[in-house]
This record gives structure tokens, sequence and C-alpha cells, in this order.
């Protein structure tokens, strides 16, 4: 049973987390002229109104995007972000969210390949009204994990794959340790970029130790928490970037510790970049 919406959660600092970080994956991978694939497993709709009902819920985007909307000393690293943003809102008023489809699709070139999937149905049709039709573009109703064995490794042999699940079932870190080990015997040199958020101390240490059981190297750990840890929401959330590309985790840490110094709820929580496994 899919229950997760993720449009009750849009731009709030996780989305600020995951979006900041993908888009620094993407302009690294453009770096090359040799065109890049793409793969977001868990894609949702695209785009997300944050005047709907679900969103206005909590509110959760006022805590996100919101504070950075109107700040004029935004980092250099971070405004491919904030440009993907404003692109949804030329009129100067934050209403729509980019998702991760269509903050890649605003950097991708024109030989660059994108696949996505989404497995909940309703969810799938919208996303398919926001990115519409293109020839380099994919869209798939499908398991995401599925999609891992369907569409690695990529005939580009460079790219970047996102796995971002909506942690809605039991085990799922178990889940994403296999599928990693799985997908990286299948495309060993393309970069994962896996995001989850930060539960109870146990789990976490459990979701480490079955990472690294899977004997892949070079695996960077990003995590970023703004909030006490007794909060009623997710205190913070993580990223695990294995490849990373050359100098990220050098980038990453400033940009992180501007993003915490913005979002931070009275100063709680903190930023945490290290190897979880060296080269
Ligand atoms: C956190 S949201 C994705 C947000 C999106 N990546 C973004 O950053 O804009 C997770 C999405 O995964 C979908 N989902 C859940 N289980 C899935 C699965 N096994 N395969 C593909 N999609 C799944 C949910 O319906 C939901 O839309």
């Amino acid at each position: 049973m899919l229950s997760y919406r993720h449009l009750f959660h849009a731009g709030n600092f996780a989305d600020v987390f995951k979006h900041a970080l993908l888009t620094r994956l993407l302009v690294a991978l453009a770096h090359k002229d040799k065109p890049y694939f793409y793969l977001d497993t868990h894609a949702g709709i695209g785009r997300y109104d944050l005047t709907h009902a679900w969103a206005q819920k909590v509110r959760e985007y006022e805590n996100g995007i919101g504070r950075l909307w109107d700040r004029k000393d935004i980092p250099a690293a971070l405004a491919p972000y904030l440009d993907a943003v404003k692109a949804e809102n030329p009129d100067h008023k934050l209403r729509f969210y980019p998702g991760s489809p269509r903050i890649a699709r605003g950097l991708m070139r024109p030989g660059d390949r994108m696949v996505l999937t989404e497995l909940n149905k309703t969810d799938f049709a919208d996303l398919c009204k926001w990115m519409g039709r293109e020839q380099q573009t994919v869209i798939q109703l499908l398991d995401g994990y599925q999609a891992l064995k369907a569409y690695l490794p990529p005939k580009e042999r460079r790219g970047l794959v996102l796995i971002d699940s909506s942690f809605d079932r039991a085990k799922e870190f178990a889940r994403i340790a296999t599928a990693l080990k799985e997908a990286h015997e299948r495309w060993a040199t393309g970069t994962y970029a896996i995001w989850y958020p930060l539960m109870a101390h146990g789990a976490m240490v459990g979701f480490a130790r079955d990472v690294e059981k899977t004997g892949i190297r070079k695996i960077l750990r990003l995590e970023f928490s703004i909030m006490p840890e007794n909060s009623p929401v997710i205190p913070g959330c993580g990223m695990l970037v294995v490849n990373p590309p050359w100098q990220f985790k050098d980038e990453a840490q400033p940009l992180l510790d501007w993003l915490w110094r913005a979002l931070s709820v009275d100063g709680a929580g903190g930023v945490k970049v290290d190897w979880l496994v060296r080269e």
C-alpha cells in the first residue's frame, strides 16, 4: 500500500538538503562534454503547488524553501538550486516547488538522458503531466527497485541514480542496502545518491553496517539535522553518495553549514560529512 504523498512535505528542509546536493551532483556531471544518464527511482509528481490544502496542512515548506526565498546572500554553490525554484515562479511569488525530476530536467543538456519511475498511479499521472513528452525522458509506472535492474548499466556509462524512497514500509533501510549492492554489481562506476531520514540511533547504526557489508568502496555520508531530537517530525536527514564527484565533499561541507545556519530551529542539530567507506 502506497500511502505516502510528498505534497505534504514538498519544499521542507529535507527537500532543500536533497535538492541542493542533487544540483551539485548534476552540475559536476556536466563538467565533461560526454552525455550522462540520470535515473530517479522514486520520482514523485515533479512539481508541487504549495497552496494546495495538503501542503498547507503543516506548511513544512515555510521552514525550508520559505526561509531561503527572500535571502539576497545565497552562496554561489546554491544558485543552481534556487534558480530551479525561481524558474517555477516567474512572478517572484513562491507558489510552485519543483521536484527532483524538474530540477534535473532544468540542468540537463540536449544529449543527456533521464528515466523517472514512480509506483503510485495518481502520482505517476501527475508526473506525466508535469514532465510532458520529451525524447530524452522516459517515465514509467514501475517499482524503483525494478528500475535499477531494468536500466543499469546505462549505455552512457556515466551518470547518477537518485534513490529517494518514501520510507513507508518496515525494513526500507535493509531493502535499500540490498538494492544498492545489486545495482553496484551491475554498474560499479555510476554515482548513487540515497536519501534517508534520521531515525533512532539503532536503526542508523544498522543501516550503516548493512551498507558497509555490501563491500562497496567510496561512500560519502552527509547528514543534516535542524530540529531537536525529541521533535514530533523527523529531526534531520542524510544522503549517502557512492562515487561522489571530485571535490564534492569539500564543496558540500560549507554548503550544508550555510543551509544549517539558515534553517536550524533555535540552533538545534548540526551537519556531519564523513566517509562511511573510503576508496
Ligand atoms: C520522497 S517522494 C519522491 C520525491 C522526489 N524524488 C523529489 O525529490 O521531488 C517518494 C515517492 O516514491 C514513490 N514510491 C514509493 N515506493 C516506490 C517504489 N517502490 N518505486 C517507485 N516509487 C515509489 C511514492 O509514491 C512517492 O511519490
